[in-house]
């Protein structure tokens, strides 16, 4: 069993450094913030994420798991490590690096020789030259190793994974780190680094636009009569097309998506490819957050301004408490500009958001709906389909619901006078 650094504590690194204590690793994760590693010590974890805090308790009751503060403290003694930090959107578009070289900067003095540096970071491509740069050492090696992991399914993600990717020009290096995944039952894919890269990119911005196409498939259904949902059945039973990621919404979002597809059409420009394709991408997706808005506006008349509407979810997906570029919160920032007072609620956020001053957060569904002319649903939280929805309808003197993640059953709202509208259909 090796010996692992997992270096940032975010989800795609307490993910990893728990997964791989549970696949029977020694690993030491670290962070730079003192009081987040005390609370991980204590096993408290300090995001929303399926059966993660299990997977810490266990690994820091077996031993395999340990938290330090600095990441030099985690690498000097380990064989291995992952570069977990962030990477976010730099001011031009494209991915900031900082905390990757400050990263890289920090354990280089102190990694023992023959170890193995593995970015699992989202890295513009050829970032794991740069790394190797920064390190300056030729005794150890730099790989990529992608994430795939999906916020709120992430350990099932890691554990069951599609595919491991590893980007290596060193063939040793890539057998090493391929044989941390033992275990995992996966194919496993050695390429040169650049092009490991350029499948994280390509892999997240491919299905954004699959989910800007279907959104557009949702407008044209409404336009001609159809219904979408059956569309996308129909579409999906072709194995070429696939049935998963095909669900329309108000948008997509999240802290990958709109961050990684504006990052790939910025690459392929610096590197003199003109990718248009992925600008519409990015326009159609910000058109359905306008789309949506100005349905929540349409039913509430001609004077939305002494309207009040009620919100149910709040977060960029269900399973997560994660709200960064939410699709939600842009729809409501349109719906809120109108003049429109909102109570939102969502089973994951306690309190008021700074990014939506004027909205009200309520800690209760039927708290959202009481006194509201229409109800909008924008994250596809299960339990809002097993709400008492006779409640609903005694606390809400208006009748209009807009679904935009065709989440509840329709015929209940219309069987109590529900005026139901969902997304393409
Ligand atoms: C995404 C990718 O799915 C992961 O493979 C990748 O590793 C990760 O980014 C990353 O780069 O770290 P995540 O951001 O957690 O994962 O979320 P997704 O489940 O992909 O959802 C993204 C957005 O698409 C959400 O707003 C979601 O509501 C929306 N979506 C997803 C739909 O509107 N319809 C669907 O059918 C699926």
């Amino acid at each position: 069993m090796a010996k692992i650094a997992v270096i940032g504590t975010g989800y795609v690194g307490l993910t990893t450094g728990a997964c791989f204590a549970h696949l029977g690793h020694e690993v030491v994760c670290a962070d730079i913030d003192e009081a987040k590693i005390e609370s991980l010590r204590r096993g408290e974890v300090p995001i929303v994420e399926m059966n993660l805090d299990r997977f810490v308790a266990e690994g820091i009751a077996s031993g395999n798991l340990s938290f330090v503060v600095g990441a030099a403290e985690a690498s000097k003694d380990c064989e291995f490590h992952y570069l977990c930090v962030p990477t976010p959107q730099g001011e031009d578009g494209s991915a900031d690096l900082s905390y990757l070289e400050i990263a890289a900067a920090q354990i280089a003095p102190v990694m023992p020789t023959g170890s193995v540096v593995v970015n699992k970071s989202t890295v513009p491509v050829g970032s794991t030259g740069i790394v190797a740069r920064v390190m300056g050492r030729n005794d150890v090696s730099v790989v990529s190793n992608p994430e795939f992991l999906r916020e709120g399914t992430a350990i099932d993600d890691f554990l069951n994974p599609d595919r491991v990717v590893i980007g290596s020009r060193d063939q040793e290096a890539a057998i090493r780190v391929a044989g941390l995944y033992t275990g995992v039952r996966a194919p496993v894919m050695v390429t040169d680094p650049i092009s490991a890269e350029t499948i994280k990119y390509a892999s997240n911005a491919f299905l954004a636009s699959k989910l800007s196409f279907v959104n557009a498939v949702a407008n044209l259904c409404e336009a001609v009569g159809a219904d979408v949902n059956d569309v996308v059945l129909g579409m999906g039973y072709d194995r070429r097309i696939g049935k998963e990621f095909l669900k329309p919404g108000p948008g997509w979002g999240g802290s990958c998506f709109p961050k990684d597809t504006i990052a790939l059409a910025r690459i392929a420009e610096d590197h003199g490819y003109d990718f248009t394709f992925l600008r519409e991408v990015l326009a159609v997706n910000e058109e359905q957050f306008d789309r949506t808005a100005d349905k929540v506006l349409a039913v509430l008349g001609d004077d939305p301004a002494s309207a009040s509407v009620a919100c149910w979810g709040l977060t960029f997906k269900a399973g997560t408490d994660d709200l960064r570029q939410s699709p939600a919160i842009e729809v409501l920032k349109r719906v809120s500009a109108a003049g429109v007072k909102i109570k939102a609620y969502d089973p994951a956020v306690g309190g008021q958001l700074d990014e939506l001053a004027g909205v009200e957060v309520v800690q209760d569904p039927y708290a959202a709906v009481d006194g509201a002319d229409a109800l909008v649903v924008l994250t596809e939280w299960d339990e809002f389909r097993w709400l008492d929805f006779d409640k609903v309808a005694e606390s809400m003197p208006g009748r209009a619901v807009v679904d935009a993640r065709n989440l509840l059953d329709r015929s209940q709202l219309e069987r109590r006078g529900f005026d139901y509208r969902g997304i393409g259909r």
